[in-house]
């Protein structure tokens, strides 16, 4: 039996996942917790990332391993490969401003011009997120620091790169899906928009070799164990619950992440939806919310009930509330691109005044938010023929019954799972065996959900999230 090794550096820990490189059987796993923050010292991932792979029984008898990780982290390296300063991560928001100065300089001064240039160059528009911005803030706060680096990378391909332990900077790889979220590689083409980079860092950089979706990156320094390409989170979940193109990956964690598998790349120049490549050659356009699973955590709280008594209430309400919604932007939102909102009950009458009523509002709006980025996916041509939904919240009942109504697409919910980590270990298992897709592991049980498409729901929800988020503008 061949065992292949998957990683999931996520925000918050390192998860790893032993399987059976024929079978996908789970034979060991291993985890340890990353450090809080925005920004963090990627020698904490790899200390991490040696905690988890001991407890899963290390890499002795491991065939093939790949990384998976949180996207768009800025990994910055002299010309020596030592790290420069803690990257900032993908939710670290101190390049916001660069985002905005990006777009305009790309547009030359006019904000619409530029967010299409960026769209049709690279299949984003710059967001704080993004590597680019992160390299431009970098530029203009810390120049000193700036001028020592002599490459960029990302967290995955960071791990991959001390896994190999060459040390040398052109050994650095990386994959089409985490490249993808740099802002200087272009899905569409397949290649690195160098003048973008330099755009934003005002100079050029090593930049890692992308590599293809089973492509080698090498083996583990003293060892034999493969490296695979790894990818970024989203990808690696993509292909860890094994999405086909049409299939929609609904994860509902602390944010909200829609995404498709597509044969087309993306390009929206409204910036609502990422035009990311996926891990297995196609593409992987995104859209990510603030607020999922902890609408219900906040709705829970303000009934004083638990999450079971939350979604019984919800199912013993009737379809659309009775006309009371809840506009879930309880963190502010990201898509649609208000971070300045708050959330709102709308609808109060004295017969939608009483917790079942509320906790269903709650179940509606928070599909309702992200059934906003599923439209705003298909409207950029993906199909969307069936939702896969993953994440806590996929637990609740209610969501599971309501979501093929509010999303108007079969829903199938896998059971609860480490999909980033499993993805990147069925990547190694295609490293290993070669071939011209992932190997075919046998789909875990899933479980469907169907119900008709309920329209009015939404209108009503639309109709109220337009007035309060009118209301809720500063300009306003
Ligand atoms: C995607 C994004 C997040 C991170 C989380 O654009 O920012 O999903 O990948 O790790």
């Amino acid at each position: 039996m061949a065992l292949v090794a998957g990683v999931d550096s996520s925000t918050q820990a390192c998860k790893v996942v032993v399987r059976d490189a024929e079978t996908g059987r789970l034979v060991r796993e291993g985890r340890a917790s990353h450090p809080e923050g925005t920004e963090v010292d990627p020698e904490a991932w790899w200390t991490a990332l040696e905690t988890a792979l001991d407890q899963a029984g290390g890499l002795d008898d491991v065939e093939a391993l790949s990384v998976g990780g949180q996207q768009h982290g800025m990994v910055c390296l002299d010309e020596d490969g030592r790290v420069v300063r803690p990257a900032l991560l993908w939710n670290d928001t101190r390049s916001a401003g660069a985002a905005t100065d990006l777009i305009a300089e790309l547009g030359h001064g006019d904000a619409a011009r530029g967010r299409q240039a960026w769209a049709d160059a690279v299949g984003l528009v710059p967001v704080a997120s993004f590597t680019v911005t992160k390299l431009r803030w970098l530029a203009r706060a810390e120049p000193e620091r700036a001028a020592r680096v002599a490459a960029v990378c990302l967290p995955h391909d960071w791990l991959t790169w001390r896994l190999a332990g060459t040390g040398r900077l052109e050994d650095l790889v990386t994959d089409r899906g985490d490249a993808s979220g740099t802002g200087y590689w272009s899905p569409a083409t397949e290649s690195y928009r160098t003048d973008l980079l330099e755009l934003g860092f005002g100079r050029s950089l090593v930049l890692p070799r992308v590599l293809g979706p089973a492509e080698r990156a090498g083996q583990v320094a003293g060892g034999r164990t493969l490296l695979g390409p790894g990818t970024g989170d989203n990808a690696a979940a993509a292909l860890g619950v094994g999405a086909q193109v049409g299939d929609v990956v609904l994860s509902l964690g602390t944010s909200g992440v829609v995404s498709t598998v597509s044969t087309t790349p993306a390009a929206d120049p409204s910036g609502i939806v990422a035009g990311f490549a996926d891990a297995t050659g196609h593409f992987l356009p995104l859209v990510v919310t603030l607020n999922a699973a902890r609408v219900l955590d906040a709705t829970a709280r303000l009934l004083g009930v638990d999450h079971d008594v939350l979604s019984r209430l919800a199912l013993s309400a009737p379809e659309g509330s009775g006309g009371l919604v809840l506009v879930p932007y309880l963190e502010g939102e990201r898509t649609p691109d208000k971070p300045w909102s708050t959330g709102a009950v709308h609808g109060l009458t004295l017969a939608t005044s009483d917790p079942a009523h509320l906790a269903r509002a709650a179940v509606e709006g928070l599909l309702c938010g992200l059934a906003d980025g599923l439209d705003a996916i298909r409207s950029t041509g993906s199909e969307a023929r069936r939702v896969l939904l993953v994440g806590g919240a996929a637990r609740s009942e209610a969501v599971r019954r309501l979501a093929p109504a509010v999303l108007g697409v079969p829903v199938l919910v896998p059971p609860p799972g480490e999909y980033v980590a499993d993805g990147a270990a069925r990547q190694a298992a295609w490293v290993l065996g070669g071939g011209e897709a992932a190997p075919e592991w046998p789909a875990s049980e899933t479980q469907s959900y169907d119900a008709p498409a309920t329209p009015d729901v939404r209108a009503r929800y639309a109709e109220v999230r337009d007035l309060t988020a009118a209301r809720l503008e500063p300009s306003a």
